[in-house]
């Protein structure tokens, strides 16, 4: 595939200019646009045969599933060592696990846990009493298979315990995860969701199990699954009504005997974030600090292999808690490889309604995090669409060539947002791309993605239920190498206030202040201003003059972004935040495309060569020369010679001064010729 590149017009043959790029994004994308009004996945799933088959025979009749909301579910414990579980019972006792390597029964272990008292029913008649939880710590080997059994009451040699389950361990040196977002079990509609029979949790029940069954067809040794949020559709909880949809729902997204051996690494959408009934249903680690919180559960974070995931809960605005959850995962997991954010709201995505309105709301809360915290990849939801950014750092592309499907020791975090995890509801594309977006599709069917990691990589593949690419493949290079342009510049710093620097040569030293300087010039070019809300936000989030509402909405109408057409968008107003003017601001007004938009873009091979300088100069230090006497010289006060080397340093800032001026002017003509291109 032809790159998906930016054009680009430098405006003068400087540092400062080649970071302030004009670009117009004029990405094809080749998996398609599918205007959701022509879409006929959901007639199609009611008149299928197969559908039809499985409602009366699997869902509605046999064993009647859609009367258990109680089904396990397996989560990833604190470390791929661990393993946890929760499911429902109707009376409270000692859930316990018995678990074993495959083929050794007789040592089985046993691992008790913990009953809450709840009270749930769902609209086939199922009432439960009791949410069950059991961690596991320690005890799964990589490359090994594993047989589980749980019970609700654990009563030594009379237990009775549940059907045996398969559970097997990969390799967690390089591993893969499934990622799908927004099943939202029971969105695709139907007359009434407040009866057993409800047509909408059967057929998005049904395709998520086909999506799900596909998934690990595609991906049979995946290790986990990340849900990107809204697992469910009913997002009220407040009703006894609402709350036995929601567990009718639970009966649809649990339902998939894949997650009988998946364990399910889920984050909380804005349709789940309600009710009480996430948390029972979900056993997840590291969240008992409780940072991020709404009713239905927190923050949370594991680490499996090299790589350290965290969840946040995007409902809460609260950004203090969030970095306070972030700064605790990444310091306990100093040594991880990969950092990998999930959470619901799209703040760098393409769908509408909400990638320009309520996502790009939270984006200011959100997007400093994944900065500060030097994540690589965030993982989000919320559109029911499928795209992925550029590299994106403090809301700049850091325009890489990615023409051929990937980056190496890239700067910024590359952002996802998945498409629809069951097909129950699609949503129109943006009628423009955002600068940011580097791939988007909407086909209007089921979609997932597997993400393989490996020491210096990671590769992102994206499929429909059928098992179809739907998207690009990405990859991140990440080598030994790797040193950020803030590392960059902290050495310098470092280095230059050091009480050593005054055993370097003036000539050296001078050159790697020089070479600092450019760069941290070049950084404070593409670096915005403090925002103007983010105080806001955090401080006044859940209070009565809390301008934000719900999951992002704007609460009051004068705070509203002012169309064309005199209506108002769901997005604040230009002036109200630095990072929401740079990022929408300079792309649309009124709610149309600026024609000739200057973008927040910056020229990642400018970037680099001023970081390498920075690296050479550090390397160039040199002493100055020591006297040498010469012994066959009488002369006492003897002969000096400068035994430092002579050549190449002092030459490297005029190389790199031309380099630059090279560079503007090679990317000033490609400019013009891809502008004479377009007007034809
Ligand atoms: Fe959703
Ligand atoms: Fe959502």
């Amino acid at each position: 595939m032809t790159r998906k590149g930016l054009a680009k017009k430098i405006a003068a043959l400087t540092v400062a200019s080649a970071m302030a790029v004009t670009a117009m994004p004029f990405n094809v994308f080749a998996y398609g646009e599918t205007d959701v009004s022509t879409s006929t996945f959901k007639e199609d799933t009611d008149n299928s045969e197969a559908f039809k088959t499985w409602k009366a025979n699997v869902w509605e009749g046999g064993e009647a599933q859609y009367a258990d909301s109680g089904k396990i579910a397996l989560t990833p414990g604190k470390t791929e060592k661990d393993l946890n579980f929760a499911w429902y019972s109707v009376t409270k006792g000692t859930p316990a696990i018995q678990v074993w390597k495959d083929g050794a029964k007789g040592q089985a272990k046993v691992y008790k846990g913990t009953a809450a008292s709840i009270t749930a029913e769902n609209w086939q008649g199922s009432a439960y009493g009791a949410a069950n939880k059991v961690s596991i710590e320690g005890y799964f080997d990589d490359n090994t298979a594993y047989v589980y059994q749980y019970t609700d009451n654990y009563t030594g040699d009379t237990t009775v315990w549940s059907a045996e389950y398969s559970y097997k361990k990969n390799s967690s040196e390089s591993f893969s995860v499934i990622l799908t977002g927004d099943p939202q079990v029971g969105a695709s509609g139907s007359s009434s969701d407040e009866v057993a029979s409800d047509a909408s949790v059967a057929r998005d029940t049904y395709n998520w199990n086909l999506t799900m069954t596909q998934a690990l067809k595609t991906c049979p040794d995946a290790a986990f699954l990340l849900s990107a949020g809204d697992q469910i559709d009913k997002s009220g909880a407040t009703s006894d009504n609402n709350k036995k949809t929601r567990e009718s729902e639970y009966a649809g997204y649990l339902y998939p005997s894949v997650f009988r051996s998946l364990p399910i690494a889920s984050t909380i959408g804005n349709h789940d974030m309600a009710g009480v009934d996430y948390s029972n249903h979900f056993n997840n680690p590291n969240s008992e600090d409780g940072l991020g919180a709404t009713e239905a559960g927190s923050d949370y974070y594991f680490s499996y292999g090299n790589v350290l995931f965290i969840s946040l809960n995007s409902n809460n605005r609260n950004q203090e808690e969030h970095r306070a959850l972030l700064k605790k995962a990444v310091e306990s997991n100093s040594d991880a490889t990969w950092k990998v954010v999930i959470f619901h709201s799209d703040i760098y995505g393409s769908g509408q309604p909400h990638a320009d309105t309520d996502a790009a709301t939270n984006r200011i809360i959100f997007a400093p995090l994944m900065d500060e915290f030097d994540i690589d990849l965030c993982l989000t939801g919320h559109d029911h669409t499928y795209s992925r950014s550029y590299q994106i750092l403090d809301g700049n592309v850091i325009d890489y060539d990615i023409s051929s499907g990937f980056v190496t020791d890239p700067e910024g975090t590359l952002y996802v947002s998945t498409g629809s995890g069951s097909g129950s509801k699609y949503y129109n594309l943006l009628n423009y791309t955002p600068y940011y977006i580097a791939d988007r599709t909407n086909a209007c069917l089921p979609a997932f993605s597997t993400i393989d990691f490996f020491e210096n990589a990671l590769t992102i593949k994206t499929y429909d239920y059928t098992g179809a690419k739907y998207a690009d493949d990405f990859t991140i290079n990440k080598t030994s190498e790797l040193i950020s342009v803030d590392e960059a510049i902290e050495k310098a710093d470092e280095i230059l206030s050091g009480s050593d620097i005054k055993s370097y040569t003036e000539e050296s030293v001078s050159k790697l202040t020089t070479a600092r300087d450019t760069l941290k010039t070049l950084k404070e070019s593409y670096t915005t201003a403090p925002d103007l809300m983010i105080a806001e936000i955090t401080t006044k989030y859940n209070t009565p003059d809390d301008r934000i509402k719900g999951y992002g909405s704007i609460t009051n109408s004068e705070d509203k972004d002012v169309l064309v057409s005199g209506s108002t968008a769901n997005r604040l107003k230009a002036g109200e935040s630095t990072l929401i003017d740079k990022t929408i601001y300079t792309q649309i007004k009124g709610g149309e495309v600026i024609a000739n938009a200057v973008f927040p873009i910056v020229d990642a091979s400018t970037l680099e060569a001023a970081k390498k300088q920075v690296l050479a100069a550090i390397d160039g230090l040199e002493k100055p020369a020591e006297e040498v006497v010469n012994p066959s010289d009488n002369n006492s006060q003897g002969n000096t010679e400068n035994t430092a080397p002579q050549t190449g340093d002092a030459a490297n800032v005029w190389i790199f001064a031309a380099l630059m001026t090279f560079a503007a002017a090679v990317l000033a003509a490609t400019l013009r010729k891809k502008e004479e291109n377009c007007e034809e």
